[in-house]
C-alpha cells in the first residue's frame, strides 16, 4: 500500500515542494507554503465518473451565442461576453466584504426567471441570506433556491438528482471534500472542489459560480490556485469606504477580457451604474487648484475621473508622499521630471495625489493630468473647468501619444469638456474627428505648462 506524503504547498499560486520555504519559488509571496498532506487514494477517490466519450459532428455542435443566458441585469451581463455559457464555471474574486454575495445574489435573482438557480453558502445560515435577500428585493423570487452546506459530499445528490441552471459556491474556500483530510480553504480542499464541481458542471450543463477571498497575508488560498481551472476570472474591485465598484474580467474563454461591469453599492445592493463618467464626477469642486480630469480606458470603456493634487510646505524634515488611486512610482518619475526640466521643487513640499471616487488608475495615460493637477497645485492656479487631459510623460519630460484617443474625445465631449489637453501625436486624428472643440496638443510636460500657466 503506498503511503501519504507530506508536502508543503503555497497558498497563493499552489507551488509544492518537499520542505518547507520562507519564500514561495514560484509566486515569490513571503510565508505561504502550507504543510499538506497529500494522500496516496487521493486521485482515485475524488476522480468522479467520467461520461463515455462520445464524438459528434463538429457541424452539429450548436453555436456559443445562441447558448448564452442572459440575465437582463446589463453590466452583469457584459462582462461575462454577453450572458452565462451553460457547464461553464467562473471564479468571482475579490477582497472580503467587497460585496461579492450581494451582487451574486442579485445576478441570481436575475437568473431565476430562466430557470431554477441554487445559492450554497458556508459562510452564512439561511437566516442571513434571507435577510440580504430581504434588503435585495429579491426574497419572494421564484426559482432561487438556497441551502446553508460546507460539505460537497452532502450536496451531491441534490446537484446530481436535480441540477440547477445556474449553481453558486460562496465561498469555494469554505468548501470541503469528505475524501481529503486537509482543512477548508488548504490548497488541496481549495482545487479538489473547484474541480469535483468542474466536472459536474460540465456532466450537467450548468452554470457554476465560485467565489473566492482574496487576502494579501494568504491566510486562505488564494484564488491564483483556481484561475488556470476555470473559464473565467471576474474581480470585484473597489475602495470599501467608496461606493463605485468595477467588475473586472482578468480571463474569460468564452468572452473578451476587456469588459468591465460599473455598479454602486447603495442600501439596496448594487445598483448598475450606465454613465460611470457622470458618477464620478457629480461632487467634484468647481474652480479649485489642483484638480484635473483625466479620461481613461477601463477595458473598452472611456471613464471620465477626477485627479487631485495637493502641494504643500511641509513641516516634517521628510516630507509626505501620499499617492492613492496612482501607481506612487510612477508619480515619483513625474514628480522627478518637474524638478529637472521645470525647476519645481517638492524638497520640502508634502505632496499628495489622490483620485476620486475610490479609482484605480494603471495606465500611463493619466500622466500629463497628474502632472497638470501637480502644477496647479503648486502654483494655486486652478485650471479650466471644461479641460480634460491625457498623454504619457516620458524620463524626458515628452509627451507620447495613447490609445483609443477618438474614443477618450467621444466621452469627454459627451460630457460638456471642451477644452482637450493630448499629445500632439494624437492631434490631427482627434481634430479630423471633430473638429468643434479645442485642441491643445504637446510634444512636452514643458509645452503644456507654459502654455496653461
Ligand atoms: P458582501 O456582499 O457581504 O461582501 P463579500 O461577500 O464580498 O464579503 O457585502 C459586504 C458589504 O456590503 C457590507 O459591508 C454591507 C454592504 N452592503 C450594502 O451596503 N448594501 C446592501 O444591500 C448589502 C446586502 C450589503
Ligand atoms: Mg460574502
Amino acid at each position: 500500500m503506498s503511503k501519504d506524503k507530506t508536502v508543503f504547498q503555497c497558498l497563493e499560486c499552489g507551488y509544492e515542494t518537499s520542505k518547507w520555504l520562507g519564500r514561495c519559488p514560484g509566486c515569490h509571496a513571503w510565508n505561504t507554503l502550507q504543510e499538506a498532506v497529500k494522500s496516496a487514494g487521493l486521485r482515485r477517490t475524488t476522480a468522479g465518473r467520467s461520461p463515455s466519450a462520445q464524438p459528434v459532428l463538429l457541424f452539429d455542435v450548436p453555436i456559443l451565442e445562441d447558448m448564452r443566458l442572459k440575465s437582463g441585469l446589463k453590466e452583469w451581463d457584459r462582462v461575462l461576453g454577453g450572458g452565462l455559457v451553460p457547464g461553464s464555471v467562473m471564479l468571482l474574486a475579490g477582497d472580503p466584504g467587497i460585496g461579492k454575495s450581494t451582487l451574486l445574489l442579485q445576478a441570481l435573482g436575475h437568473m431565476a426567471r430562466l430557470g431554477p438557480v441554487l445559492y450554497v453558502s458556508g459562510e452564512e445560515s439561511l437566516a442571513q441570506i434571507k435577510l440580504r435577500a430581504q434588503r435585495l428585493g429579491l426574497e419572494r423570487t421564484e426559482s432561487l433556491w438556497v441551502l446553508a452546506e460546507t460539505s460537497l459530499d452532502t450536496l451531491e445528490p441534490v446537484l446530481v438528482d436535480r441540477p440547477p441552471l445556474v449553481l453558486a459556491v460562496d465561498s469555494i474556500q469554505t468548501m470541503r471534500l469528505d475524501a481529503l483530510e486537509s482543512a477548508p480553504g488548504s490548497v488541496s480542499q481549495v482545487r479538489e472542489s473547484a474541480a469535483w464541481l468542474q466536472r459536474l458542471a460540465k456532466e450537467k450543463n450548468m452554470g457554476v459560480f465560485l467565489v473566492g477571498h482574496v487576502t494579501k497575508e494568504g491566510i486562505v488560498a488564494g484564488p491564483r490556485v483556481l484561475e488556470h481551472l476555470v473559464d473565467a476570472v471576474l474581480y470585484l474591485e473597489g475602495d470599501r469606504s467608496h461606493s463605485f465598484r468595477l467588475l473586472r474580467t482578468v480571463k474569460n474563454r468564452f468572452g473578451s477580457t476587456n469588459e468591465i461591469g460599473v455598479f454602486e453599492m447603495k442600501e439596496s445592493g448594487l445598483e448598475q451604474v450606465p454613465n460611470p463618467s457622470r458618477f464620478l464626477l457629480a461632487e467634484r469642486p468647481v474652480g479649485g487648484s489642483g484638480s484635473v480630469v483625466v479620461c481613461a480606458m477601463e477595458g473598452t470603456r472611456p471613464i471620465l475621473v477626477e485627479v487631485q493634487a495637493l502641494v504643500s510646505s511641509s513641516g516634517w524634515t521628510q516630507p509626505r508622499r501620499t499617492f492613492m488611486g496612482v501607481d506612487a512610482n510612477r508619480v515619483s518619475l513625474l514628480l522627478a521630471v518637474l524638478e529637472k526640466k521645470l525647476g519645481f521643487h517638492f524638497l520640502q513640499q508634502d505632496v499628495f495625489v489622490n483620485v476620486a471616487g475610490g479609482v484605480k488608475l494603471t495606465e500611463t495615460a493619466a500622466d500629463l493630468a497628474v502632472v497638470l493637477a501637480l502644477v496647479s497645485s503648486s502654483l494655486d492656479v486652478p485650471l479650466p473647468e471644461d479641460l480634460v487631459a491625457w498623454g504619457e510623460v516620458g524620463l524626458a519630460g515628452e509627451v507620447r501619444g495613447v490609445g483609443h484617443a477618438t474614443r477618450r474625445l467621444a466621452e469627454a465631449v459627451s460630457l460638456g469638456f471642451r477644452t482637450i489637453v493630448c499629445p500632439r501625436g494624437n492631434q490631427e486624428q482627434l481634430a479630423a474627428s471633430n473638429p468643434h472643440v479645442q485642441y491643445l496638443g504637446v510634444r512636452s510636460v514643458e509645452e503644456a505648462v507654459n502654455q496653461l500657466f
